[in-house]
């Protein structure tokens, strides 16, 4: 089974990427930020909630995702050739749920980071938002999720260097470039 925790800034390619996972290892893609906006749009008072977090650029609380990810690895096909994890962890204490978790089902994943420098980030985020519709994608909430992201999420760089499960690609270049990275690195990992 081939578990990755794909990681990294809002705008580094996680979605872009996972598509092109899924297509070509046959994975479970698993994207806290659609399961997220999915509530919203059942106009649910979770969702209103949600909503509320999520077009401000803050995090959702880490016991509301910890139950989303429970109740997906409980329900994954037996024949899962494994999956995806895009946008989860996304702090320490996800990070340390998501391992509990992991040992739970008796799985194992590995992490990859891809790092992009801001201006592109900006750039990206700014040309999706022109047709994404995302009520996140205008700058002011750009820069904040980026600075959620340096606060909360690239700790979690630390802990799975810790446990020597760290791998990263330089996700500055083209899809094709930055997808041709992860496929080397999956290689290797997996060994
Ligand atoms: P989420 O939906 O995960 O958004 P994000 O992390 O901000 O990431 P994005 O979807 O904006 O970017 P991406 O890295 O997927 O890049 P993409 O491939 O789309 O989360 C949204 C919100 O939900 C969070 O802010 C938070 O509030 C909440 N949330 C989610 N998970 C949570 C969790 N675990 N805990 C708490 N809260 C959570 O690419 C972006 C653009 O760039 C696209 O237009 C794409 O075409 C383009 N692009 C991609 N790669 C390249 C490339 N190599 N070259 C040129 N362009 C490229």
């Amino acid at each position: 089974m081939l578990n990755i925790i794909l990681s990294g800034a809002p705008g580094s390619g996680k979605g872009t990427q996972s598509d092109l996972l899924v297509a070509h290892y046959g994975l479970q893609h698993l994207s806290t930020g659609d399961v997220l906006r999915k509530e919203i749009k059942t106009g649910s008072e979770l969702g209103k909630q949600i909503d509320e977090l999520i077009s401000k650029g803050n995090l959702v609380p880490d016991d509301m995702m910890y139950g989303v990810i429970d109740h997906y690895l409980a329900n994954l096909p037996k024949d899962s050739k494994g999956m995806i994890f895009d946008g989860y962890p996304r702090t320490v204490a996800q990070a340390e749920a998501l391992s509990e978790l992991l040992k739970k089902y008796n799985m194992e994943a590995i992490m990859i980071d891809m790092l992009v420098d801001e201006q592109l980030l900006i750039q990206r985020l700014i040309e999706r938002g022109k047709v994404s519709g995302r009520a996140d994608d205008n700058l002011n909430t750009i820069r904040h999720r980026i600075a959620v992201y340096h606060n909360q999420t690239e700790p979690i760089a630390n802990y799975y260097l810790h446990q020597g499960n760290y791998f990263a690609v330089n996700g500055n270049h083209t899809v094709e470039e930055v997808f041709m990275q992860l496929e080397r690195v999956i290689d290797l990992a997996c060994k």
